[in-house]
Parts: C-alpha cells; structure tokens; sequence
C-alpha cells in the first residue's frame, strides 16, 4: 500500500478538540496513519505543504449530478414552476450518456473545489449512469435515483408505478451499494411528498429500515410546496412525515425553511437530519432557513450547493460564506462564525450522513479525504495572527484549492482534477445538452 506524507501543513483537524496543529499528516493506503508536529516517518510520496492550510474534504449533503447539465438552462424561477417548466421536461430528456455526462461535469466542479462526498440525488431513470460516473472519478457518495409515482405536471417520463419504482431502487442498492471498496453507498430518494404517495413513502421507509440505509427527500423548501402538502395530505409536510413514520434518525431532509414549532420540536426528538442550501434557496427565493435555532437545538445539519440548475454553481466556499452571512443579516453579526460553519462544511456534514466515524476530521484511522489549500496569495493575507476558520471561510476561494485527497487517492493535484478528463468532458457535454435540448423540441 501506498504511504503518503503531507508536510509542514496548517492542519484544520476540525476534532472534538477543534485542534490546529501545524505539522505532518501520514496516510497508509485509504487511511489516515499519524497526525503531529513533526513524523519521522517514511513514505512513497512526500508532500511539502508549507504555507498551505489542510482540512478534511467537504462533505455536501444534498447535490443532484443530473442537474449539472441545466447549468444556465432553469434560472430565475420559484421552486414549483422551475420544476414543472424546466427540469422535469429536461430531466425526462435525459439518457445514459448525459446523465453520465452530467454527473461527471459534475464531479469535475466538485471535486476542483475541494469536495470529497456528496449525498446525491438522481433522476427517475438512468440513474446507474451516475454511479458509473461516481465510480470512475473517485468522489464518495450516498446516491439514489429519485422516486416519484404522484404529481400534476409530471413528464409520463418521469411518472412511475409504484412497485416498479421501489423495485428499480432496491435494485440499484443491490449492485451499487458498497461499490468500491465501500466508496458508494446507496440511499432512498423519493423527491419530495408533492411526487410521492403514501404507499410509496410507507414502502421506502421500510426498506430503507431493512437495508440499514438513509433516506434522503426534499423537505419544506418553499410556501407553495407546503400549502400543496396540506391540501393534499390535511396536514403541514414534517408533520406528515412524522405520521407515517419517517422522521427518524435516517431521514435527510433538504431545505427545511418553512417549519412551525411542532415540526423543529419532530425533527429534534427524532433525530431527523437537515441540509442547509443557500445558494438555491436565495436564487430560487425560498426564504432562509433558521439554521443557528436548528444547531441550537442539537439537531446535525450538513450544507449543499443543491443543482447546477438552480445555484447554479457546486462550489462549498460560496455555500459557506452564504451561510454565515445569512444568519448575520437575519439576528446579528455573531449568529454564525466561521468555525461553526466549516465544522458544517466538515464533521457536520459527516454527521448527517451517518459517517462521522470514518469521515469529517483528520484523525488517525479515519479515512483520508482531505484538501490542500494554497493560501500564498493576495486575497488570503496577511497571515500572520489571523484565524485560520475566518481565511478559510470568509477569504479563500476554490481556486485555492490545490489538492484532494479521497480514500487515499491523489485526485485533484497543483489545481488539476486527475481522475476526470477536463476537455473531453466540457466538449461532450455541450454536445449532451444539445442533444438533449432537440429531444425536448
Ligand atoms: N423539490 C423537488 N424536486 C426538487 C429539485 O430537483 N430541486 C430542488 N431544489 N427542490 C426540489
Ligand atoms: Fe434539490
């Protein structure tokens, strides 16, 4: 096995103990080996990383690589009309290749900028293409293909029959969870309760208990979407999920803006789990979801750029400068700090997952997904006697980023993603999306 030995870093370890130690971090094969000030140890490959900051991978909690491809093609509308007028038409144009081809533009912007595992949810068909994509580029994953048997507006393409829809999923974890070495696992995606009916949402929620996996669903993201639940099921959305027993510890609700007292206190006592997507909240004027009340009351919540269709960037850096300044702008300059924030970034986000024990810190037997920033440059200095958490989060960019590891393989190295064929991906996937586009007419 390969031994890797990053030296004379700035180490976020991003612990319990929230250490900075300026010093050396030894990976053997996938593992994290040895962190300290100074290892005498032996390695195949040396990294000098001085005058670099090193933290763990991003960890984003919700991202649908399918979208990637809708980049510039769904903007400037509300939550249900982007749906019905512009991806559900595009996502049931979608094949094989721009699925794949989606996903690994995708992954690219990803992994360039510093992210390691993403929860990823898919679209109705086509869904092994990404885990192919997945598979081959490296990145860590929980990935699903959408669920949806219910819905005014939907494409035929993307409306399913039940069984058929529970059956397709149950098959796609057969043979992707645990892919690669334990690098992909897979989670239950029904889209939201507006795509979903009960028998569908009853069915995944017991096998999701069967398989030991998550379940991972939009949640609250906007008034309409809520007001639409209501009607149709008499009661508010978390309540609903609540009811029929979905709200426990495995359940990754996405946005969660619109919640009434009785819905945060489901998500407290349950141990439901909540993603954090700014960027797409303002761009699709959601509303802010209130984050710091959410921490408050002890509940995980993990941060995701959501799609490139309405973000429309991937980037963690943007989603965590939106997230502190959010919260300021809502209850006051001391709302959100810059280490809480990249502790969601990070461990928290691995906590949403499920995956803190292996993922989220650089800790001796943990899995070595880690970042290298490069912080010589004007817009991160002066260094000296700043706060490490504020240069990350409130100054450096993606482009920084100038290394990552996942699993203890190299694969972004001196700004350059190596796993993922930056020119044939860009070229394919302008002819992807363009193929795309004239089956939709
Ligand atoms: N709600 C249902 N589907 C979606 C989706 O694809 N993106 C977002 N942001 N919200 C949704
Ligand atoms: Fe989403």
């Amino acid at each position: 096995m390969t031994k890797l030995l990053i030296r004379d870093a700035c180490i976020l370890t991003m612990n319990s103990a929230d250490e900075v130690i300026r010093g050396d971090v030894l990976i053997d094969g996938r593992t994290i080996a040895a962190v300290g000030p100074k290892l005498s140890a032996s390695a195949d490959v040396v990294i000098d990383a001085n005058g670099k900051a090193l933290l763990p991978g991003f960890v984003q909690t919700h991202v649908h690589l399918c979208q990637t491809l809708f980049r510039g093609q769904a903007d400037d509308l509300a939550l249900i009309d982007w749906l019905r007028r512009k991806i559900w038409p595009l996502e049931a144009a979608h094949d094989e290749e721009t699925v794949y081809c989606s996903a690994l533009l995708g992954i690219g912007e990803l992994l360039r900028s510093g992210t390691t595992t993403i929860l990823d949810m898919e679209t109705v068909r086509h869904a092994g293409s990404a885990f192919r994509a997945i598979e081959e580029s490296g990145i860590r994953a929980q990935a699903g293909k959408a669920m949806m048997d219910l819905g005014d507006g939907v494409p035929p393409a993307l409306l399913e029959k039940t069984e058929r829809s529970l059956q397709e999923s149950v098959d796609l974890l057969n043979r992707w969870h645990g892919a690669a070495s334990g690098r992909i696992e897979y989670a239950f995606c029904p889209r939201f309760v507006v795509s979903c009916s009960e028998e569908l949402l009853v069915g995944v929620r017991d096998l999701a208990a069967r398989y030991r996996v998550n379940v991972h669903t939009h949640a609250s993201e906007n008034r309409d979407e809520i007001a639409l639940v209501e009607a149709e099921r008499g009661m508010r959305n978390v309540v609903y999920l609540d009811r029929i027993g979905l709200a426990r510890p495995n359940l990754i609700l996405a946005h969660s803006i619109w919640l009434d007292d009785e819905e945060k206190r489901i998500i407290r006592d349950r141990g439901v789990k909540v993603t954090h997507c700014p960027g797409s909240n303002l761009k699709l004027a959601s509303g802010i979801a209130r984050v710091p009340e959410l921490l408050g009351d002890g509940v995980a919540v993990g941060i995701g750029a959501d799609g490139a269709a309405c973000n429309n960037n991937l980037d963690m850096f943007q989603e965590m400068r939106l997230t502190a300044f959010l919260q300021k702008v809502r209850r006051g300059p001391t709302a959100m700090d810059a280490k809480t924030v990249l502790r969601m970034a990070t461990i928290g986000g691995a906590k949403v997952l499920g995956m803190e024990s292996r993922i989220g810190s650089i800790e001796p037997g943990k899995l070595a997904d880690l970042q290298l920033l490069d912080l010589e440059d004007y817009h991160v200095y002066p260094s000296y006697g700043a706060d490490p958490y504020s240069r990350v989060v409130y100054a450096a960019t993606r482009g920084d980023v100038d290394t990552v590891i996942v699993d203890g393989r190299i694969v972004v190295r001196d700004k350059t993603v190596l796993s993922v064929d930056r020119r044939k991906v860009l070229s394919e996937s302008d002819r992807a999306i363009r193929s795309l586009l004239s089956r939709i007419g």
